[in-house]
């Protein structure tokens, strides 16, 4: 599909949510190093994040690193984490001078529970948070590191309860409570690596988005790839609980 047929389709997401996953196995079928996987699943990133702007996305949330990957063994780890730290430092020099390159135009948010990390770490994401929310609402990037969805409904409730002892809680409370905030819910998600499940992704903003499962693994998954999720979501039909057609 080229970009002006998308770009005419009505039926554009407004936010996309991408697990990004299969980054070892991608690594092992090149006998490469797992780490060596998520190296190369950066590069992959940051070509979808350009395409989805020139495509007129408005906001895109990926997953790099659950709740659940601290189990992964210490070395893989403190890896990733190197790898999201020196990955900050890359975008707070370009803020530094001039501006963004490969975000240019770009409001960009890491989420998650940001406790986990130490000081140096969180100072780097409110920086970046602070820096780039002066492009506005445009064109909004989020990473979730150390994400869980159930994490995340914990906390807007304990949040709420803590506000309002004495009040029932609403759907609203929650979703203005999410780390996602206000963004609209996710129209499409996209999973690389064939697994048919969110591990836990945007559990509570996914209830209708649409998924859509690839067997290309993150390394791989180039903007064409992204044109044949976007054509596939383009022809399906969201019902939302109702009906379509009158009877
Ligand atoms: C996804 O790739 C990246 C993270 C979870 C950090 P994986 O590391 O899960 O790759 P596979 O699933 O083992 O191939
Ligand atoms: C999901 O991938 C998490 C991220 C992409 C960050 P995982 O590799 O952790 O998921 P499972 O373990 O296969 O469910
Ligand atoms: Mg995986």
């Amino acid at each position: 599909m080229s970009e002006n047929n998308i770009l005419n389709s009505a039926n554009i997401p407004v936010h996309i949510g991408f697990i990004m996953d299969g980054n070892g196995r991608w690594a092992k079928a090149r006998n490469l190093i797992r780490t060596q996987g998520h190296d190369a699943g950066v590069s992959a990133l940051e070509k979808i994040v350009s395409h989805c702007r020139d495509i007129g996305i408005r906001c895109v949330t990926f997953y790099a690193f659950s709740t659940e990957n601290w189990s992964r063994p210490k070395q893989e780890v403190d890896h990733l984490m190197q790898m999201f730290s020196s990955y900050m430092d890359k975008l707070i020099k370009e803020i530094n001078s001039g501006g963004l390159k490969t975000y240019k135009g770009s409001s960009v948010r890491f989420i998650g529970d940001m406790s986990a990390f130490n000081e140096d770490f969180r100072r780097k994401v409110k920086f970046i948070k602070e820096k780039t929310s002066e492009n506005g609402e445009e064109f909004i990037v989020n990473i979730a590191v150390n994400y869980g969805g159930r994490a995340e409904i914990v906390h807007a409730v304990n949040e709420f309860i803590s506000e309002n002892p004495n009040k029932l809680i609403t759907e609203k409370d929650i979703s203005e409570r999410l780390y996602t905030g206000l963004l609209a819910d996710p129209d499409l998600i996209i999973r690389t690596a064939g697994e048919s499940r969110l591990s836990n992704f945007l559990l509570w903003q996914a209830s209708y988005s649409e998924i859509y499962v690839t067997p290309v693994c993150w390394p791989d998954f180039t903007p064409e790839e992204l044109d044949k999720a976007l054509e596939n979501y383009g022809k399906r039909t969201r019902r939302f609980g109702g009906l379509t057609e009158p009877d």
